[in-house]
């Protein structure tokens, strides 16, 4: 019970099958990371950023939380954002959601849920920009699975609201940022279409002169 031996078992097989396949892949990888992507994705167990795109270790920079949120105040995200972008120069920021998001369903309620309240309170926010086009659903499935993209591309666009992500425009650095949808249904990603590669593409209100 302390020890969760199982999964160093797991893990020692695991090593040794990439080494096996792979010879030096571990001594290689570990001087040094070159991703070209940054995934942002939601905590949830079942969309797991490296399996979910089938990449080995070392292709993918990632951070997680709850609903993938990209909170201006958030320095956790913000520090990884800033350090994919500017020391890895990733080339693609991948704001990946996924449909029934126990994170969107719970920000739609209106109950008490603890601590997470004030962390979902920036998803109902993007459920009160939306509100007209969300209450028009004819069911609340649909209405959560509106509001699980309507979130990815808000968190898009505040992927590109930050000094970060202009300031390497403005550097004339190649970086373009994506949002995606996955289904936990089929396993597919869907690419939403909202693919943001220069500050002309923002809103007036937050783009850097
Ligand atoms: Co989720």
């Amino acid at each position: 019970m302390r020890l969760l031996n199982h999964l160093f078992e797991k893990n020692k097989q695991w090593a040794e099958r990439v080494n096996a396949s792979n010879p030096g892949f571990f001594a290689q990888l570990a001087q040094q990371q070159n991703p070209d992507y940054l995934w942002i994705g939601c905590s949830d167990s079942r969309v797991s950023a490296s399996q979910i795109i089938d990449v080995a270790p070392g292709e993918v920079f990632v951070h997680r939380n709850i609903a993938n949120v990209v909170v201006h105040t958030d320095l956790n995200c913000l520090s990884v954002l800033q350090y994919a972008v500017e020391v890895l120069q990733v080339k693609h920021v991948i704001v990946c959601g996924h449909y029934g998001c126990g994170g969107i369903r719970a920000a739609m309620q209106n109950r008490e849920h603890g601590l997470i309240d004030n962390w979902l309170r920036h998803i109902k926010d993007v459920y009160r920009y939306h509100q007209t086009k969300i209450d028009a659903c004819e069911t609340e499935h649909e209405k959560i699975e509106l509001l699980c993209e309507l979130n990815v591309i808000e968190q898009v666009a505040n992927v590109c609201h930050t000094t970060i992500v202009q300031n390497a425009w403005r550097a004339g650095q190649q970086l373009a940022v994506h949002g995606w949808i996955y289904s936990l249904e089929n396993g597919i990603l869907r690419d939403l279409d909202v693919c943001i590669t220069r500050p002309e593409e923002i809103s007036r209100t937050h783009r850097l002169s």
